[in-house]
């Protein structure tokens, strides 16, 4: 049974060393990250904090646990840090709770603008349980800070998110501080994507204008699988009571026992990110975006691209996916803002340099990289998606088939094998 498992384990090593990773919000972990998750600290339950805890045995937990949090505190220069959460949805839902009563009113940037599911996206908590209210970006994919002000101005806002999962531009955190104090909500960050760029230096950090923060750790900042909600100075002083209330919304409010084996990678991986190899890593992993961005014809301020495909032809997300992914790249569909086609069937792709960086990738290699998503994406012309609705499906299963059957992209893939396997990976021989 084992075995079969780490058959399937071996056949994914292979494309995570083969390929070219980059989905933005991808990366790989050091070797010490991989041996802090695969410990036996998973075998411990420790429901509550450290000194509080409802089980015995807790000793070295505790330990583990309160290092990361100093970690944390030291890394961010903030007050206050909780590194419990699963993941970086409960920590969004945590904050969430902690902040606002059920049906108050949450503003966050539209997932059709790149904002994020628990932002206040259909189908989500942050919709289901709270009013959300949405703002967007404007034509020039950039946040339309006016129209937030008017939503904020009217709707009141308990609380406004600022964060995106989708946006390649930096971010201003002092013009939503502005808006925030106008209407006198809680300004939250959510900067999962970009932590390990405000780490490098080479995004803003939130931390003199926000009141919480909330990051997954394991996009840019390369931990494992996780996440951190921190409240910064400002935010304690506005809010003395803050502390208990995410402690009561993460246990017993949304989660049970934490996963201590996560808590002790996050723990590695944040006295990684206290090194100066870490900031070269941020800076170079901005470099390579923007050169990338620059060969395929658009801008990146961050490491995440978003490239629109009109120029190949009609709703082609889909499409350009599978053709590079035939080809040994892995990126994912997304709309674009104004989105002519569909969300299911958006006009773009995202990709980005994080995990590209980390095998040792720089601008020369970005050229040649571009060179092939280049030569893929010319297989993808003429497959434009169907006007009538109920051709969909299928034709994006035909286009999927053939695609993986074809020579050119057949040949990218050989090109792109003998390339990567010259980029080590950790954790993989
Ligand atoms: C901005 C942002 N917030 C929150 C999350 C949610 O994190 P997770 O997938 O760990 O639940 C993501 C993940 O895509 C994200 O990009």
């Amino acid at each position: 049974m084992a075995l079969k498992v780490f058959k399937l384990i071996a056949e994914e090593a292979y494309r995570q060393k083969y390929g070219l990773e980059m989905i933005p919000s991808e990366n790989y972990v050091s070797e010490n990250v991989l041996k802090a998750l695969g410990s036996i600290l998973t075998n411990k339950y420790s429901e509550g904090f450290p000194g509080r805890r409802y089980y015995g045995g807790n000793e070295v937990i505790d330990k583990i646990e309160n290092y990361a949090v100093d970690l944390a505190k030291k890394l961010f220069g903030v007050p206050v840090a909780f590194v419990q959460s699963y993941s970086g949805s409960p920590a969004n839902m945590a904050v969430t709770m902690a902040v606002c009563e059920p049906k108050d009113v949450v503003m966050g940037l539209a997932l059709s603008s790149g904002g994020h599911l628990t932002h206040g996206a259909h189908l989500n908590f942050s919709s289901i349980f709270y009013k959300a209210i949405n703002y967007t970006v404007g034509d020039d994919w950039k946040i339309d800070f006016e129209g937030l002000e008017k939503l904020a101005t009217k709707h009141k806002p308990k609380m406004i998110w600022v964060g995106t999962t989708a946006y390649p531009f930096k971010l201003d955190y002092k013009k939503f501080r502005a808006i925030a104090d106008k209407v006198g909500a809680v300004l939250v960050a959510d900067c999962s994507h970009i932590t390990g760029l405000i780490i490098g230096g080479v995004h803003p950090s939130p931390v003199p204008f926000v009141d919480i923060i909330m990051t997954t750790t394991h996009k840019t900042l390369r931990g494992p699988r996780g996440a951190m909600i921190l409240v910064t100075d400002r935010g304690l002083k506005k809010d003395p009571e803050i502390k208990g209330k995410i402690e009561r919304a993460i246990i017993p409010g949304i989660q049970g026992g934490p996963h201590n084996h996560q808590t002790a990678a996050i723990a590695v991986s944040l006295g990684e990110a206290l090194k100066p190899s870490f900031k070269k890593y941020a800076v170079q992993v901005a470099k390579n975006a923007a050169v990338l961005a620059k060969e395929l014809g658009t801008v990146s301020e961050t490491h995440l691209i978003l490239l629109s495909l009109t120029k190949y032809g009609y709703g082609m997300g889909y499409q350009a996916q599978f053709a590079l992914e035939a080809a040994g790249i892995t990126v994912n569909k997304n709309t674009i803002p104004g989105e002519p086609a569909s969300p299911f069937y958006p006009s773009g792709i995202r990709l980005g340099t994080p995990a590209l960086t980390t095998r040792g990738m720089k601008e020369k290699d970005m050229i040649k990289i571009a060179g092939w998503i280049k030569r893929a994406l010319e297989e993808i012309r003429g497959l434009d998606l169907p006007k009538e609705q109920d051709k969909r499906k299928d034709f994006i299963k035909e286009v999927k088939v053939n695609l993986s059957k074809n020579k050119n992209l057949e040949q990218i893939r050989k090109e792109i094998e003998q390339f990567t396997g010259r980029f080590p990976v950790p954790g993989i021989k």
